[in-house]
C-alpha cells in the first residue's frame, strides 16, 4: 500500500509528530523501503506504542515549538542518524474554533508556536544538515487550510498559509544547493480525529451523524475524505530521485477540494 522506490532505501528522515495519524504514516512508509527514520513526539506514551508496534523505528521526545527541545532533537539525530537526507516537519495542531473576535491570544499564539515556529525552529537546524544528505530535501505539512480561507478556524488557516510562505521562501534560497523544499497539503483525512470532530459537531447541531459526515465528504470533487497513506504516498514520491526537479511546490491531496466549512 505505500509506494516503493529503491532510491529511499538507506535515506536518513527524520519526522516530527511521528507518533501518530500521518506522522506514523510517513514514518512506516519510509520503513516498508528501508529507510532510517527517527520521529520524535510530545506524547511519551505515543512514542512508546509506536515503538512498540514498529521496533525499528528509532524515537525520542520534543516538543517542536521549544527552541531547547528542538535541539536536543537534533542531538538525537546526530546521535541516531548520523546525518540527515529526509526532513518532514509534519507537527501541527488544530488550534481554537470560533469567530475572530472570540478568539484568545494564548491560543492563537499557541497554534503559530507549534505550526509555523515549530517548522522554523526544525528547519534551521537541518538544512547545515542536509547540505551533507544525497538528494536531500525538506517537507513541511501544510493543509487545504494553506490555501482556502476556512471560516471558524482563521488561527490554522494563517499558520497553514504561512507555512506555503515558508516553503516557497526556503526553496528559493536552497534550490542552487540542490536541497529540495516542498509543501504537503492534505484535505481532510478520515482517521479518530476527524470522526470525533463529525460527532461532535453533528451533537452541537442536534443533526444525524451521518448526515455530517456527508458534508464533510462533499466537500471534495471525489466525495470522499482521504487516507494518511494518500497523504505518505506524497511524502514518499516527494523524497525519491523522480521527484528530483519538484520544489517549491504545493502538493495538494484532497480529492479537489475547493471550499472549507
Ligand atoms: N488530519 C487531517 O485531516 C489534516 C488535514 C490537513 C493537514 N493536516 C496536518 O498534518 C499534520 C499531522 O496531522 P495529524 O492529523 O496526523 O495529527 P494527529 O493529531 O493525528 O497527530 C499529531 C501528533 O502531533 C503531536 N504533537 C502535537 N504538538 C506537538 C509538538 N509541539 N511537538 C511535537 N509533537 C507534537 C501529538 O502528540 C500527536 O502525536 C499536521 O500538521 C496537520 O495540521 C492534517
Amino acid at each position: 500500500m505505500f509506494l516503493k522506490d529503491p532510491s529511499l532505501a538507506g535515506k536518513r528522515v527524520l519526522v516530527t509528530a511521528g507518533a501518530n495519524g500521518i506522522g506514523l504514516a510517513i514514518a512506516r512508509g519510509f520503513l516498508e523501503s528501508g529507510a532510517r527514520v527517527l520521529v520524535c513526539d510530545v506524547d511519551a506514551r505515543a512514542i512508546d506504542s509506536a515503538r512498540e508496534a514498529y521496533p525499528q523505528l528509532m524515537t525520542t521526545i520534543a516538543d517542536v515549538s521549544d527552541e531547547g527541545s528542538v535541539s536536543a532533537l537534533f542531538d538525537a539525530v546526530d546521535a541516531q542518524l548520523g546525518g540527515l537526507d529526509v526532513m518532514v516537519n509534519n507537527a501541527g495542531i488544530a488550534g481554537p474554533t470560533g469567530t475572530v473576535e472570540n478568539l484568545r491570544l494564548d491560543e492563537w499564539n499557541r497554534t503559530l508556536a507549534v505550526n509555523v515556529t515549530g517548522q522554523f525552529l526544525c528547519a534551521r537546524l537541518a538544512v547545515p544538515r542536509l547540505r551533507k544528505g544525497t538528494n536531500a530535501s525538506m517537507i513541511n505539512l501544510s493543509s487545504a487550510a494553506g490555501h482556502l480561507g476556512f471560516p471558524g478556524r482563521s488561527a490554522y488557516a494563517a499558520s497553514k498559509w504561512a507555512v506555503v510562505g515558508f516553503t516557497k521562501s526556503l526553496a528559493i534560497e536552497l534550490g542552487p544547493e540542490g536541497i529540495r523544499v516542498n509543501a504537503i497539503l492534505p484535505g481532510a483525512v478520515d482517521g479518530p480525529r476527524i470522526r470525533a470532530v463529525i460527532a461532535a459537531k453533528a451533537e452541537s447541531l442536534g443533526r444525524a451523524v451521518a448526515d455530517v459526515a456527508r458534508e464533510y465528504e462533499s466537500q471534495s470533487a471525489m466525495g470522499c475524505l482521504v487516507t494518511v497513506v494518500d497523504i505518505a504516498n506524497m511524502a514518499l514520491f516527494a523524497s525519491t530521485d523522480c521527484a528530483r526537479h519538484i520544489t517549491g511546490q504545493e502538493l495538494v491531496v484532497d480529492g479537489y477540494t475547493q471550499k472549507l466549512s
